[in-house]
């Protein structure tokens, strides 16, 4: 949402050495030398509900608007009113109130909002379903889900609940309809009638009804909705109230009310390590009441209010903080959880921003506290047995906590940290705790205390050249810093933002700014991701930022993946790309390389082994990354004190450095698998030669 930490990367930046104008020969030392052991998390997830990421995204929820919430606002500025404002709102009365959006009448039913009959003290908005007294064939009611909906021949999980409104109603109802539906040509692909005996359908409380759906095939495209109805003839003149209108297809891992499983799948396949989440801007939220807050988002969903989110659309939290955790499980990554730290946006964006005053902190930490205990208590605690009772008897481990999010913007961190950090730390020592805010991020150079064991989570949105010009960023970054060994770096979020231009990052949507990450965006990271791997005492963690876009609605680009309702579109970034292989390579030891012709820039160069999988030093896998930021080709020599005989290698490479995968094209530019024939191997197995082509980032591995 804002401009980083350019200041302080400026103190410590060095020049990489001279321009490689000849050749490259680079000695590896695979049986002797110092090796480090590489950060064992490095890769990992960063997830926020932003670009519709959660709701109409990972969250598997089909139905939108599924309880009436509320409803979507746009935030925007007026040339003589300072910061930021809402400038439109779907409901035109209330910003954030709720809507009827993603509904269609069927037949001659009207629909309305009601708030005098409430589902639940979480969700008092319903719909009102009015049926005229002269209907006649189909009606109900249809949702057109986010964007259309993806229908395969497989099981789909319906719910609803609904109640007459009069006290006297017809009673001659005897069943109600589900059904998916193609929105072009009304073709139903499945339906289920629903008994209902209308006698005893009770009048002062809503009955739940639940349906299975099972598709014969596929729809051709994702242009479908999802319809409950009734006969008119049963109840012409009645009116009914309906709310959490829910529909799951089969979700990853087979989690009830979970992720979106091809989406997640997408997620597990580079191997991630953590999920940091749930912010982002969006932990924060735009104002202290509006924050994202734990207790608010676990248990049966018609318990959980939603709140506006930071983005401008209205989050269900369908997908809170026990859905997050179970996240982790399922992919068997560590849960790095962010817990507010007292201070929101504004959402005017008028300083001061928003801080909880020092004598009123003790809530929020009290907050953070139970919050953990939540995760890690046993079934003995009061938050763990509430996890429990929410279906989760066994505690989650938490290695990492992060307090708050991007608090270089205030100026109150210094003494917000320690209090949550003491705290926390009291009860949680062997948790790692993260501060987003360091000295050298700090806008009024005020020391921010991180005591060692701890990190930092620094974030970084820059241009190709930024990551370049910062590869030794991290070489001496603990003494520079004057944090000492003790703390290391987590870069929880980074991503090339625009094009290299005069002036650096171009935050503007003009044509500087990336709409999706290019060939010339996974070189910056990719050359940003080599310093982070041959410093693995100093970074352990790292995350892409922003991770998920529908391409239907979102508020930020570029995006790591980006996806519709139709799971055909899925695109996978060149970001993704090149995060894929350095995450499944990245080795479990560093070697120590020594450049004894030529030096970086245009190539940059890493090189790591498999150690453990042998167990024997030298018999491992070595992996040489290797990235060509140049257009034409190097050659590239690797002597090696142990003997080669085989060379495969992965390349992610395109001749166009603003070439991006986009739908229809989306593996365009993607890694491909190669091997080297072994007329490149010379001088008795020691010696590889390698032509890296022009614009590439490639993975050697030799066995
Ligand atoms: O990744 C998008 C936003 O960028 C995050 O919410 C925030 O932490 C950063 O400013």
């Amino acid at each position: 949402m804002v401009p980083l930490v350019a200041l302080g990367v400026l103190l410590f930046s060095c020049t990489t050495t001279a321009q490689n104008t000849t050749g490259l020969t680079l000695e590896i030392s695979v049986a002797s030398g110092t090796r480090n052991k590489t950060a064992p998390y490095l890769h990992g997830l960063f997830f926020e509900d932003i670009n519709h990421s959660g709701d109409g995204g990972l969250y598997a929820e089909l139905i939108r608007n599924r309880a009436f919430q509320g409803s979507d606002v746009t935030i925007g500025g007026s040339s003589n009113i300072k910061g930021s404002h809402i400038v439109a709102s779907e409901n035109p009365l209330v910003p954030w109130g709720p809507t009827l959006t993603g509904w269609r009448a069927i037949g001659s039913a009207r629909l309305s909002l009601d708030v005098l009959n409430p589902l639940s003290t979480a969700l008092p908005t319903v719909m009102r379903v009015d049926i005229p007294v002269d209907a006649t064939g189909e009606v109900g009611i249809l949702n057109e889900g986010w964007w259309g909906m993806d229908i395969q021949p497989q099981e789909y999980t319906a719910s609803f609940y609904i109640k007459p409104a009069q006290a006297v109603y017809s009673k001659s109802l005897t069943h109600i309809t589900t059904s998916l539906r193609s929105n072009a040509t009304g073709e139903i692909w499945a339906a289920e009638e629903i008994r209902v005996d209308g006698p005893t359908l009770s009048t002062l409380e809503y009955t739940q009804f639940r349906s299975t759906l099972f598709p014969a095939k596929a729809a051709p495209d994702s242009d479908n909705t999802f319809a409950v109805t009734f006969n008119a003839s049963e109840v012409a003149g009645n009116s009914f109230f309906v709310s959490l209108v829910s529909l799951f297809p089969p979700t990853y891992k087979d989690r009830p009310n979970g992720l979106r499983k091809d989406l997640a799948e997408v997620l597990a396949e580079i191997r991630p390590k953590f999920l940091r989440f749930p912010g982002g801007n969006n932990l924060e939220g735009l104002t202290i009441q509006t924050r994202w807050q734990w207790k608010k988002n676990i248990g049966p969903l018609t318990e959980r209010p939603g709140r506006p989110g930071d983005w401008s659309y209205y989050n269900t939290d369908g997908l809170g903080y026990l859905e997050f955790l179970e996240w982790c499980e399922d992919m068997e990554i560590e849960p790095l959880l962010s817990v507010y730290a007292g201070y929101s946006l504004d959402i005017t964006n008028i300083s001061p921003a928003n801080t909880v005053p020092q004598e009123s902190m003790q809530p929020y930490i009290t907050e953070a506290l139970e919050q953990l205990e939540y995760a890690m208590g046993s079934t003995e605690t009061k938050w763990g047995a509430l996890r429990a009772s929410h279906g989760h008897p066994s505690p989650f481990q938490i290695r990492f906590v992060e307090i708050g999010n991007e608090d270089f913007f205030s100026s109150s961190y210094y003494w917000r940290f320690p209090l949550f950090y003491s705290a926390l730390k009291a009860v949680y020592p062997n948790v790692t705790f993260i501060a987003t805010q360091a000295t050298e991020s700090s806008p009024s150079g005020i020391n921010t205390a991180i005591p060692a064991g701890n990190m930092w989570d620094m974030h970084h949105y820059e241009t190709p050249q930024f990551f370049k010009d910062n590869f030794n960023y991290f070489d001496n970054w603990q003494n520079a810093s004057g944090y000492g060994d003790g703390v290391q770096i987590f870069v929880g979020e980074y991503s090339v933002l625009s094009r290299d231009r005069p002036g650096g990052v171009d935050w503007s949507n003009g044509v500087g700014r990336f709409a999706y990450p290019t060939m010339v965006a996974a070189i910056g990271e990719a050359i940003y991701g080599l310093a982070m791997e041959r410093n693995p005492h100093v970074v352990q963690l790292s995350s892409y930022a922003p991770l998920l876009q529908n391409f239907n609605a979102y508020q930020w680009t570029p995006n790591f993946i980006a996806f519709t309702a139709d799971t055909k579109d899925t695109v996978r970034s060149t970001s993704y790309y090149w995060q894929k292989m350095f995450s499944w390579y990245k080795g479990t030891e560093t070697l120590p390389v020594r450049n004894s012709e030529g030096g970086f820039d245009p190539v940059w160069w890493h090189a790591a082994i498999d150690a453990e999988e042998t167990g024997t030093l030298a018999a491992g896998r070595v992996y040489v990354k290797l990235i060509n930021a140049d257009t034409t080709p190097h050659a590239i020599t690797l002597n090696l004190d142990v003997k080669v005989s085989t060379v495969n290698g992965t390349i992610l490479t395109n001749e166009d450095e603003y070439a991006f995968n986009y739908r229809n094209n989306a593996t365009a530019i993607s890694p491909k698998t190669f091997t080297l024939d072994e007329s490149v191997i010379g001088n008795g197995g020691k010696q590889v030669t390698y032509e890296l082509p022009g614009l590439a980032i490639v993975v050697l591995e030799l066995k």
